[in-house]
């Protein structure tokens, strides 16, 4: 947290408002995010773009964190969005996101999702296996549409990044394999589909990455396949879309390169390589998710009960956990916390955080070193706007929390907490019969 980021009452402040009133006023767990920081990421990826004067688009993740006013802040910022489902189409719509700014991702959409996609006239479906191209020829020629598709190839590119979140090696769910020959199959197929406009190559090598090698390779594989489809098959690739997975920091130690900084090089590198190979520059599309929402967020939390085992460690419990936020427990993720009501504390003690779930994997921070603190504190886990909220979960039927959005010390309540009545609002009784 910044020095500025202390209010006059010692309290952590987000966005200009005080944490511990943003606490009492919407509860906790609650989700907070600084909306200018979101604003300025988004705005640092589309200036390395005019600098280097190339076509481009920025295209959010919104499996990162999708609601409906986060939807429209990327609406206002004049970004794309990057969707995977029916939901986020949806939700994305109704918040009056443009379909044709959205990209259709997933590797088994449905068919009644890519209907919902051809009805609503989306901008753009990545096409990702064989089934889908068939799939899509049918719709098409069912509802004599038209459809403008990119092919997402996997580039054989291993991420140095957690084995869960990598995309881009060979043996990955995901995409044409280039080696084998299937890209080029994927490519002679769609090219004769009248139905469907063939715009361009995408790529995504992982999540959370760090190296620059791992972009820098997939941009020259990328540029070569388009050099060889342009040579071989008299095809120009209008769109090189290179993915998100650019690297935050999510605890001190860790030493990222700006997430712009990344988008720079793969410029550079596509630039490089198109000169060599003597074709035109295409437009350059990314698709961050984490790099846009993740250091934005703030979960806070209330301090409960505190279990000290004697000469091990101190256990300090929260009222949230593994139900909003999965990825300690899923990945491994690392995290840092901040005594909201007194950042400036002395740090007396180093303890775990734990959640409230029936688990013992349950665990937000493995070692956290902070102040004394009570029963009716409030901690801020620092960092975790990405994939948090929207991974979140039900487990042991706690509800999900509030989202908030915070900027010049207003706030906004921009999705409500769950109550146990959503959750009933599913059932029926024992013998079917409805409940209300
Ligand atoms: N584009 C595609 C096609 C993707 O599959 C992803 C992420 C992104 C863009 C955005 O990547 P980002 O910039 O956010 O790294 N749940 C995991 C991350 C899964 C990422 C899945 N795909 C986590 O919590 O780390």
């Amino acid at each position: 947290i910044q020095g500025n980021q202390i209010n006059a009452s010692g309290h952590l402040t987000i966005g200009g408002c005080d944490a511990v009133a943003l606490a009492d006023e919407y509860g906790t767990p609650v989700l907070v995010y600084d909306t200018a920081k979101i604003r300025h990421q988004i705005q640092a990826f589309q200036e390395v773009f005019e600098e280097n004067e190339v076509d481009y688009a920025v295209c959010y993740a919104s499996k990162a964190f999708a609601n409906t006013a986060m939807y429209q802040l990327v609406n206002q910022m004049n970004g794309h969005v990057d969707v995977v489902s029916a939901g986020e189409i949806q939700m994305a719509l109704h918040a009056g996101f443009p379909a044709k700014k959205m990209t259709f991702h997933g590797n088994n959409k449905s068919e009644e999702e890519l209907r919902l996609a051809l009805k609503v006239g989306i901008g753009l479906i990545a096409l990702d296996n064989f089934h889908e191209i068939a799939l899509l020829h049918r719709l098409l020629e069912e509802t004599g549409g038209r459809a403008n598709v990119i092919l997402r190839i996997t580039p054989g590119i291993s991420a140095h990044t957690h084995e869960y979140i990598q995309t881009g090696q060979v043996d990955s769910k995901f995409g044409f394999d280039l080696a084998s020959g299937q890209a080029d199959e994927a490519l002679q197929r769609v090219l004769q589909e009248p139905r469907m406009t063939m715009l361009g190559i995408h790529a995504h090598i992982g999540s959370q990455i760090f190296e620059l090698a791992g972009f820098e390779g997939a941009s020259e594989k990328l540029v070569d396949l388009a050099a060889r489809w342009a040579r071989d098959y008299g095809y120009q690739t209008k769109i090189l879309n290179v993915g998100g997975g650019f690297g935050i920091r999510y605890v001190s130690a860790d030493r990222p390169l700006a997430p712009q900084d990344f988008v720079n090089l793969i410029i550079q590198t596509v630039k490089q390589r198109t000169r060599s190979l003597n074709i035109p520059t295409p437009a350059i599309w990314i698709e961050p998710g984490r790099s846009i929402v993740g250091p934005a967020g703030y979960s806070l939390y209330t301090v409960g009960a505190r279990k000290d085992v004697q000469g091990i460690r101190s256990y300090l419990a929260v009222d949230g956990g593994m139900g909003d936020n999965i990825r300690p427990a899923l990945y491994d993720a690392k995290y840092e916390a901040v005594l909201a009501n007194n950042p400036l504390a002395p740090v007396m003690e180093t303890v775990r955080v734990a959640g409230k779930y029936c688990e013992s994997g349950d665990v937000l921070i493995q070692e956290q070193a902070l102040p004394q603190t009570k029963p009716g504190d409030i901690l801020a886990i620092l960092n975790t706007g990405a994939y948090g909220y929207s991974m979140a979960s039900n487990y042991n039927l706690n509800v999900k929390p509030a989202v908030v959005f915070v900027e010049n010390g207003r706030s906004t309540l921009v999705t409500r907490r769950e109550r146990i009545d959503d959750l009933e609002r599913l059932d029926f009784n024992l013998d079917g019969s409805s409940r209300a």
